[in-house]
């Protein structure tokens, strides 16, 4: 049988056993995140100073990891579910949250690369064949995200080999590859979004235009180029305008640049998040865009978290050296800051597609209503959109 614990006060010098509640070394189980620091450099009796850092800088990654992995999973949920006001703010809460965590995550490589390759040496050999590349948590981000298995590099594509023995990890990284990733579930969401109905608002039909009108002005003007140089930089300037167009107004070629894993959002729900960036000024759209802004900040932070690795790694081991997982090391990682492994490419993309304030196509009476209210409230009756 355990003895209970005694506590002192420290204020009045009380002692007491603490028998119901926790003290703060138990609540946070520090007994066990303490002592998991376990040097090899040690064991083999040529003690390396710097292996500390490495294992505790790891371990803080895998921490947040874990953090983000739990507020990934949250918001998943609370978008599956209907979208209410409260659960909008909850989400931009959470993945605000994720955002601040990356952050960090992106600065923390600053302390490690206080270590010197040389130190590092030191004690390299002793990890083979440990790697970052086994980091399960880490895959289980990219794949909650949204990053798809044909859109890895190569390399990258036979990721899980390194967990095949273990069940458990196999089994968490299956789910994560087979159920609904973020990406999947705000492209059902943007999907939805209100004014989309051909036979209500119709915002795609009067953004197509209106972007016709502004390419006729463009090409008129280009005409009335005096020089035959500037008429024809001018035309050709139109032509590659036209054609970037074309690839969202074209639905075959936008699915084609899906195909390719160039674009990922399906083509309404492509139209979605344009309409949300362009009407954001409306009440009814400025959560919805704070959303789209944030996933491009955790994209954006997780593109800057692989550069900032990959500096390190080449700054540790060179270009050319293994790494300890058997990759290519630096070639392998600098393949991975590709578009491939952004999963909100498209809202990178968005500000292609913007046009003038001035050009944007106004409200209808019926639709500045309709902004007013939940995302989901809407129903098609005769064509018409309305409102519960
Ligand atoms: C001295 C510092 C470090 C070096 C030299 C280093 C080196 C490498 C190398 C060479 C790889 C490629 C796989 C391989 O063949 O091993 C890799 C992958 C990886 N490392 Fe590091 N690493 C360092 C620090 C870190 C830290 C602090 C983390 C934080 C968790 C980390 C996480 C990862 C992850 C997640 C991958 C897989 C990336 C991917 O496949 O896209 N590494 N690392």
């Amino acid at each position: 049988m355990s003895c209970p614990v005694k506590y002192t006060d420290p204020q009045d010098g009380e002692v007491f056993d603490q028998e119901s509640g926790m003290l703060y070394s138990e609540y946070l189980m520090l007994d066990k995140i303490l002592k998991a620091q376990r040097m090899v450099s040690e064991e083999k009796n040529r003690p390396v100073h710097d292996e500390h850092l490495f294992i505790i800088t790891h371990q803080a990654y895998e921490l947040w990891f874990k953090q983000i992995i739990f507020e990934l999973d949250s918001v998943r949920d609370l978008f599956s579910v209907m979208l209410e006001e409260t659960q909008t703010l909850e989400i931009l809460k959470r993945l605000n949250r994720i955002v601040l965590i990356l952050k960090v995550l992106v600065d923390q490589v600053m302390i490690l690369e206080t270590m010197t390759p040389l130190d590092f040496m030191e004690f390299r050999g002793y990890l083979r064949p440990a790697s970052g590349f086994q980091s399960l948590q880490f895959r289980l981000i990219e794949n909650k995200l949204g990053v798809k298995q044909e859109l890895r590099v190569k390399y990258n594509q036979r990721y899980t080999v390194v967990f095949g023995s273990d069940n458990e990890a196999m089994k968490l990284i299956e789910n994560s590859e087979k159920e609904p990733s973020l990406c999947d579930i705000v492209e059902k969401w943007l999907e939805k979004t209100p004014g989309l109905e051909s036979n209500g608002f119709d915002f795609w039909g009067k953004y197509q235009r209106a972007v016709e009108g502004l390419l006729n002005e463009q090409h008129t003007s280009a005409l009335r180029e005096t020089t035959t140089n500037r008429r024809n930089n001018s035309l050709s300037d139109w032509e590659n305008q036209k054609k970037v167009y074309e690839s969202i107004f074209n639905s075959k070629v936008h699915d084609a640049l899906v195909s390719r894993g160039e674009r990922r959002f399906s083509h309404k729900a492509f139209q979605g998040a344009i309409m949300v960036t362009l009407y954001r000024d409306e009440p009814r759209f400025s959560q919805p865009h704070q959303i789209l802004t944030l996933l491009t900040d955790i994209d954006s932070l997780i593109t800057k978290w692989r550069y900032n690795h990959v500096l390190m790694v080449q700054r540790m081991i060179g270009s050319f050296q293994l790494g300890t997982g058997g990759s290519s090391g630096y070639q392998y990682l600098r393949s991975t800051l590709s578009d491939r492994y952004k999963v909100f490419v498209d809202l990178f993309n968005l500000s292609t597609f913007l046009i003038p304030r001035s050009s944007i196509p106004p409200l209808t009476q019926d639709m500045k209503h309709h902004l007013c209210l939940n995302w989901n409230t809407q129903s098609h009756t005769n064509g018409e959109t309305t409102t519960e």
